[in-house]
């Protein structure tokens, strides 16, 4: 019996099996940064009857940019675009949750408003790439943010959250994760303030805990969940205690009510896989500071995600590129079939090759 398979609960939802479909940023939107029918097609093919899919990471604001031709849900006008994505996925009988972005400094002034630098918590820059529209371009050096300009930035999370209401979502994933503005503000290497949002653990918390608050005025905290990434040094991260910085986060939020906290595995920097140390923080070193569901992401097969749930490591697991190049993919993972190899070279942008061109398993097996 596959405990992958048996029932679970996120929020006030319940789900018929723990394979998540795990944010993947696509940057296949249309100008303005809208859904468009393309995305439908993409999101419809990858929802599955009373399972969970993550949205792809969508900017609260056009500073929180990295990305070109990722969509947003900073604007009203995007809402309609996004109202068809959840349409579909809610036909399908699926659940979908928003995750709200801003990638602070790993942006380039290309994409900022006026070619302004992009802001941080301190004025260090990531090494890296941001995707511009003409192309790749390396992190400039950001701004550090004004005391007084950090609620603004709350406020654009809020706001967006509520968008994500009124575009029929059954929640919203606050982006703590992979180096970007949350994620800035939590860790030392990066935050070298010495404000209220600097210093100790507490003050480098705020921003984050603030941004989830702000969702949960408008969704309840069981409709809110937040993804971190304790052991990843993507986007030139780094703490110097992970474990003391981690864990106040996850008792944190927990104390908030939220309904889930997703947390991707030390085995993974990004988007890629990497070596690691065996005592990197991940679900299970955090199980004992969150109550609610965890979900762990990250280098996961259908057999190290089977282990993950039946050991309690985990309640859910989330699948990143399997779910690419695999649509149906808790179909095939239930049914033993083999999957369908990804294509990295059609990730980002692009048209539908590699997006909607993926065969469901039927196909893929008669091919
Ligand atoms: C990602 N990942 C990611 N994570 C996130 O929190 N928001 C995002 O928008 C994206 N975008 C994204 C795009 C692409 C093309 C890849 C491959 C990955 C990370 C992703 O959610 C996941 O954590 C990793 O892919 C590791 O899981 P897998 O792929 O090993 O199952």
């Amino acid at each position: 019996m596959s405990k992958l398979f048996t029932s679970s609960k996120v929020g006030p939802y319940e789900l018929s099996h723990r394979v998540v479909m795990a944010p993947l940023t696509r940057m296949r939107s249309d100008p303005g940064n809208i859904p468009n029918e393309l995305m439908v097609k993409y999101y419809t093919q990858r929802a599955s009857k009373i399972g969970l899919i993550i949205s792809e990471a969508t900017p609260v604001s056009i500073r929180g940019y990295g990305y070109a031709g990722a969509p947003g849900i900073y604007s009203d006008t995007q809402i309609a675009g996004w109202q068809r994505v959840t349409d579909a996925v809610h036909s399908e009988g699926g659940r979908i949750f928003q995750q709200l972005w801003h990638v602070g400094r790993q942006s380039h002034v290309d994409l900022q408003p006026h070619g302004d630098a992009p802001v941080a918590p301190s004025a260090i820059a990531a090494e890296g790439y941001a995707y511009t529209k003409r192309g790749e371009a390396s992190f400039s050096v950001p701004r550090a943010l004004e005391l007084d300009e950090i609620p603004a930035i709350i406020e654009e999370f809020r706001s967006s959250a509520e968008r994500s209401l009124r575009a029929g979502f059954d929640g919203v994933e606050i982006h703590g994760a992979n180096g970007y503005l949350p994620d800035q503000f939590l860790q030392d290497g990066t935050n070298k303030r010495t404000d209220e949002y600097g210093g100790p653990i507490e003050n480098r918390a705020r921003f984050l805990l603030e941004v989830t608050q702000a969702a949960i005025s408008v969704w309840g905290p069981d409709r809110v969940g937040v993804r971190i990434s304790p052991s990843s040094t993507y986007g030139s991260m780094s703490d110097s205690d992970p474990r003391a910085t981690f864990g106040y986060v996850a008792t944190e939020l927990d104390r908030l009510g939220i309904a889930y906290l997703h947390v991707v595995e030390p085995r993974i920097k990004g988007t890629e896989d990497v070596a690691h140390d065996e005592t990197a923080i991940g679900a299970q070193h955090l199980r004992k500071r969150f109550s609610r569901t965890l979900i762990a992401a990250g280098g996961f097969t259908p057999a190290s995600a089977e282990a993950a749930v039946t050991f309690g490591d985990a309640d859910l697991v989330a699948f990143g590129r399997h779910f690419i190049a695999n649509p149906d993919l808790p179909e095939r993972i239930r049914r033993e079939l083999p999957l369908t190899r990804y294509d990295r070279s059609t990730f980002y942008g692009g048209d539908a090759r590699g997006y909607t061109d993926y065969p469901p398993a039927e196909a893929a097996v008669a091919a």
